[in-house]
């Protein structure tokens, strides 16, 4: 069981759970939950144990309904409050995990949720979900990836007009966005990532990772050094077997 605050750390059978807890604030993110998330993210890097995560949110309305603006953007300064954030890397540990991770998303999906969700390798949303990034319309810009890894998701132009508009996305449009993998009813959500969670995890856990790596690592390299990439984890698992 967990022994933090503002998320829930549970595993069991090999798949880790953390779900963002909060729910009367909608799962803000707050600098508690950055701790917290820092310190279990570290955890699971490291626990062999752990084969696939489920990343969630607490309560009915939301995923996460951003950056927690009672003490973002106020006291002491907006510098000092991002500061705050960026000192501890918890985008980079989100995507320095080797095991899959999966967002199971619902309700409000906003500026560092949607930003925390594309850290994850496989998004499944229910037909409530809403997805967008306020910050520019609080004379921001996402800095926790989003603008890197919003285009790279579902491309220039798309992200461009999400960003600069300020448009919330629908379920149904996300998903023809290829923002998320899959719609489903809100009932079915959870029980949906953990079907997926069981597929991923029925297979041999090193190929597993060795795939993860292939693909995340590969498409920040040129085509060439991402066939050698390929080449090196494929004979690394041979090896291991
Ligand atoms: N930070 C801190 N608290 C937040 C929050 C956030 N990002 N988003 C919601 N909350 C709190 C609200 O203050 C409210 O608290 P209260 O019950 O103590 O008054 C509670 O969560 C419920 O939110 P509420 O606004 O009443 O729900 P709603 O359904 O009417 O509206 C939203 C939902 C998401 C549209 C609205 O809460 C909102 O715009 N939130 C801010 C989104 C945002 O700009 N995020 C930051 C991006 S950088």
């Amino acid at each position: 069981m967990s022994a933090f605050e503002v998320i829930i750390y549970e595993k069991q059978d090999g798949v880790a759970y953390i779900t963002l807890n909060r729910p009367k604030a909608l799962n803000a993110y707050s600098v508690k939950m950055r701790d917290e998330l820092y310190e279990v993210l570290g955890a699971i890097k490291d626990d062999p144990g752990v084969r696939v995560v489920i990343l969630k949110g607490a309560g009915e309305k939301a995923f996460c309904a951003g950056a927690d603006l009672t003490e973002f953007l106020t006291a002491p300064s907006p510098v000092i409050a991002r500061q705050a954030r960026f000192e501890r890397d918890i985008w980079g540990r989100f995507l320095s995990i080797e095991q899959p991770v999966i967002a199971a998303l619902h309700g409000y999906v906003l500026g560092s949720g949607l930003e925390m969700a594309l850290c994850c390798d496989i998004r499944l949303a229910s037909e409530d979900a809403r997805f967008g990034l306020p910050e520019p319309g609080l004379g921001i810009i996402p800095a926790a990836g989003g603008s890197q890894t919003l285009p790279r998701v579902i491309g220039r132009a798309a992200a461009l007009e999400i960003l600069l508009s300020g448009r919330w996305l629908t379920a149904p449009e996300a998903l023809k966005l290829k923002l998320v993998n899959r719609v489903v009813p809100r009932a079915e959500l959870y029980p949906e990532a953990e079907k997926l969670a069981e597929k991923i995890k029925s297979h041999p856990p090193a190929a597993v990772r060795a795939v993860k790596q292939a693909v995340t690592r590969g498409l920040d390299l040129p085509l060439a050094e991402g066939l050698e990439l390929e080449e090196r984890l494929a004979r690394r698992l041979i090896a291991h077997e």
